[in-house]
């Protein structure tokens, strides 16, 4: 025989799922704020991931919480929500296949031009924990051994301020270090206690932000490479295509767009990118070839 089901009012916080009503408003406000798709049936995924503030509020149901973030105190707990939804799942080295042209089409000519003290940019956009961005730092450290004191800077970006702490205390268990190849390892890693710590030269060429891809970017300069990956998947289609014209936007001419496995830029005429290998994009001009 089944347990009985406490009646509503007993139960713990969080732990009645949200209504079809409550999901459809959380969706509406992570929609509004990040562009991220909830579909109707992730009732339990929301619930897994935001039982917790519930707990931490002290609120029993969905209605109230939602009260709460669409009022002006709950501003911050909307940030919180918002985070809560975010998948942050990343690898060092993650689609090793893009580190492989970062390293023998894209470096070679950004290598030149700082060496002859040019100005390079490059950008993790949907940078989670900084995986993707100090995979990147390492991958230049090799081919520029003294890139950290050169014009070179790498930007990482997310809308999730836990992930920015994460990625800015560079440290890592050895379980997260573990795709990180050993020469590599011993080069650009640190042991930090228990866990492993980028090296100084990799800490300086990044630098971790809050950004909101779908709000106002402050960054001035175009950037020669941009990596996100594995962030517009979340997306609808309407809000990766803008994404995609605004990145043409912030590329300069011939410049990088590295995207997920399971994602794709329109490519070709008509379109500002040409394919250039798997899931990499480059914008037409410039000296692309
Ligand atoms: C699955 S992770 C991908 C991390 C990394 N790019 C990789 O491929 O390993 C997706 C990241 O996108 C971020 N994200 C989702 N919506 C965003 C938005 N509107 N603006 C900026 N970042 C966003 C999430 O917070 C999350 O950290």
């Amino acid at each position: 025989m089944n347990a009985p089901v406490a009646p509503t009012s007993v139960m713990p916080p969080g732990s009645v799922p949200p209504t079809a009503a409550e999901l459809e408003q959380i969706a509406a406000i992570a929609h509004a704020e990040a562009g991220i798709v909830i579909a109707s049936g992730k009732g339990s995924m929301v619930q897994s991931r935001l039982a917790k503030r519930l707990r931490a509020l002290g609120m029993s149901d969905y209605g109230t919480y939602l009260d709460y973030v669409r009022s002006d105190d709950g501003r911050e707990e909307r940030q919180r929500m918002i985070s809560q939804l975010t998948t942050n799942v990343s690898h060092f080295f993650r689609e090793n296949h893009h580190f492989e042209i970062f390293r023998d089409k894209v470096l070679p000519d950004l290598a030149a031009r700082a060496k002859s003290g040019g100005r390079v940019r490059l950008w993790s956009a949907g940078c989670s924990n900084g995986q993707e961005a100090y995979s990147m730092a390492m991958t230049l450290l090799e081919a520029l051994p003294d890139a950290h004191q050169r014009d070179v800077k790498i930007l990482a970006s997310d809308i999730d301020p836990m992930v920015v702490a994460r990625g800015r205390a560079a440290e890592y268990d050895a379980q997260t270090v573990s795709p990180v190849p050993e020469a590599l390892r011993r080069k650009y890693l640190e042991p930090a206690g228990a866990n492993y710590r980028l090296c100084a030269a990799a800490r300086a060429l990044v630098t971790f932000r809050e950004l909101n891809l779908h709000a106002a970017w402050p960054m001035k300069g175009k950037f020669d490479a941009i990596f996100c990956r594995n962030v517009v998947i979340y997306f609808d289609p309407p809000a990766q295509a803008a994404l995609w014209q605004r990145f043409a936007g912030a590329l300069a001419p011939g410049g990088w767009l590295f995207v997920g496995h399971s994602e794709r830029v329109p490519a070709g005429p008509g379109t500002p990118f040409d394919t250039a290998g798997i899931t990499t994009y480059r914008l037409r001009g410039g000296n692309a070839t």
